[in-house]
């Protein structure tokens, strides 16, 4: 079983001997890997529990809600909280220690006074309708960071733009740190495993793989009309009305280059010089707010 901290002092003092065998011989170096979650675990979780054992000879999953990444009348109240079932989960997988703080160890002050993120990156996508989302999560992961010195940190791609936002984040704060994106895993149906998933009633479940159905579909067309801008605009906004057709309410539909420094589904960028683009999806699907995205790679 993984053995659990609630405050970062104990969890510190239980990875010095790690790194002391780290500074004082190179040759039995032990790289440490952090997981970063919100808890109620499923099989993507695992997964990079997983890939992150791939990476380093110990491997540190946190389980925080943060509050600072979610706003007023969302689901931090209500998000699933399942520490001990979540425990028992990365016993499968081989964690060594949870790191699970209550909220005064994480924010003496709340909110915080401090941020650490800045720019288009975190306004764009998802920060458009969730203002300061990802200002909570960059205190957070920076917070993660600084607590447990990982050598590798590994995210899901899936939340393509936080993926994003903290690879800045290292680059910008020069965290020594390599930041491993993890492929989505799915439902056998393509539907993107979520803890939010569970919000889904029976009939929207039922519903809920078209969304990646529809990212593939336009994937494959944009792949097939060689760069024209005009069939562009018209397929997009053909995905567009056959997701809500289908009973999403959709919060964005955007093309993208795959490092989201262009104009949303501006179609200059869908040219041959923008090998990497990627599709990202938001949509509602009642009370459940669903993300998923797909590469279009032009080689
Ligand atoms: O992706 C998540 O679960 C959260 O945003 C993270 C990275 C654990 C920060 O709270």
């Amino acid at each position: 079983m993984p053995i659990i901290y609630q405050q970062i002092s104990a969890l510190r003092t239980a990875l010095q001997p790690y790194r002391g065998q780290r500074n004082d011989n190179q040759n039995s170096q032990q790289r440490i890997a952090l997981v970063p979650t919100m808890g109620n675990l499923h099989d993507g979780h695992l997964e990079l529990v997983s890939i992150a054992k791939q990476h380093a000879d110990i491997v540190v999953v946190s389980i925080f809600v943060n509050p600072t990444q979610f706003g007023v009348g969302e689901d931090f109240d209500s998000y699933p909280r399942t520490l001990d079932e979540d425990v028992a989960k990365l016993a499968t997988v081989g964690a060594d220690y949870v790191f699970a703080p209550i909220i005064d160890e994480m924010y003496p002050v709340l909110p915080p006074p401090t941020a650490v993120l800045a720019g288009e990156i975190t306004t764009q996508l998802c920060g458009r309708s969730r203002p300061g989302h990802f200002d909570g999560v960059g205190i957070v992961v920076s917070k993660l960071f600084n607590i447990v010195q990982p050598d590798v940190a590994v995210f899901g791609q899936k939340d393509y733009q936080q993926l994003a936002i903290i690879k800045q984040l290292v680059r910008d704060l020069s965290y020594s740190i390599e930041i491993i994106g993890a492929p989505i895993v799915r439902a056998a149906d393509g539907l993107a495993l979520s803890s939010r998933n569970q919000y889904l009633s029976v009939t929207e479940r039922q519903i809920a793989p078209a969304l990646h159905q529809e990212l593939q579909y336009l994937a494959k067309q944009l792949l097939n009309i060689e760069h024209s801008q005009q069939e562009f605009a018209a397929l997009l906004a053909e995905t567009l009305a056959r997701i809500t057709d289908a009973g999403f309410t959709i919060d964005y539909l955007e093309v993208k280059t795959d490092q989201l420094d262009s104009v949303p589904n501006n179609a200059a960028i869908f040219n041959a010089e923008n090998q990497d683009l990627v599709i990202l999806v938001a949509a509602w699907l009642g009370r459940a707010r669903l993300l998923d995205n797909q590469l279009v790679t032009f080689k």
